[in-house]
């Protein structure tokens, strides 16, 4: 079958729509953690919407190896999430449904269909993207709990802190309000994701 006459074709066009969605979403999300001075939160978000972007990079590798030429339209029809308004915690829940449904529903169905089709290649890549949404939709799960629960900076063991501005670090349940060193807020230090 041809690429571009199979279901495989369109599945690509869908999943780059929802990659290059997903990424901006993020940057939403990213944009409010630092309005809110969460700002290494924010450089988490922003490296998951970095591998968005990526996800969409690969697709779009692939679609454009449908056709030699140009392809001047693609005519896609699909449901995609506009859930987010600007609440920093509901917008990590959102996020995370929206991983969870990527990466147990719409990419393992894509991957079943395209090596139904015989497109092996692409198969695999909607299968290992299925396993990353789900490490992203982990993530967000964690970060949104640690939100709603006051507890992004609180652990049951002794960690160790760090501050992304001026590198100071010390070992703790729970960091300083202002680093000691160089005096930046709580929202630089470094968000450690132990489970203790
Ligand atoms: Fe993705
Ligand atoms: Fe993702």
């Amino acid at each position: 079958m041809e690429l571009i006459k199979s279901e495989t074709y369109n599945n690509l066009a869908k999943a780059f729509a929802g990659e290059t969605m997903a990424r901006t979403r993020y940057e939403f999300i990213e944009y409010g953690a630092r309005k809110e001075g969460y700002k290494t939160l924010a450089e988490i978000i922003d490296t998951v919407a970095y591998q968005e972007f990526n996800h969409a990079r690969m697709l779009y590798t692939f679609l454009q190896k449908a056709k030699e030429g140009k392809i001047d339209n693609v005519d896609i029809c699909s449901g995609y999430p506009f859930k987010q308004k600007w609440d920093l915690t509901d917008n990590l829940l959102f996020a995370s449904e929206d991983e969870a449904s990527e990466a147990n529903d719409i990419y393992p169905k894509f991957a079943q269909i395209a090596e139904a089709e015989g497109f092996n290649e692409i198969g695999l890549l909607f299968k290992q993207l299925a396993g990353v949404e789900e490490s992203h939709r982990a993530l967000f799960m964690q970060l949104h709990e640690h939100l709603k629960n006051g507890t992004l900076y609180e652990r049951n063991c002794d960690v160790v802190w760090k501050c992304a501005d001026c590198g100071y670090e010390a070992k703790s349940h729970a960091p300083w309000e202002i680093c000691p060193l160089c005096k930046a807020k709580k929202g630089a230090v470094l968000i450690d994701l132990c489970t203790c």
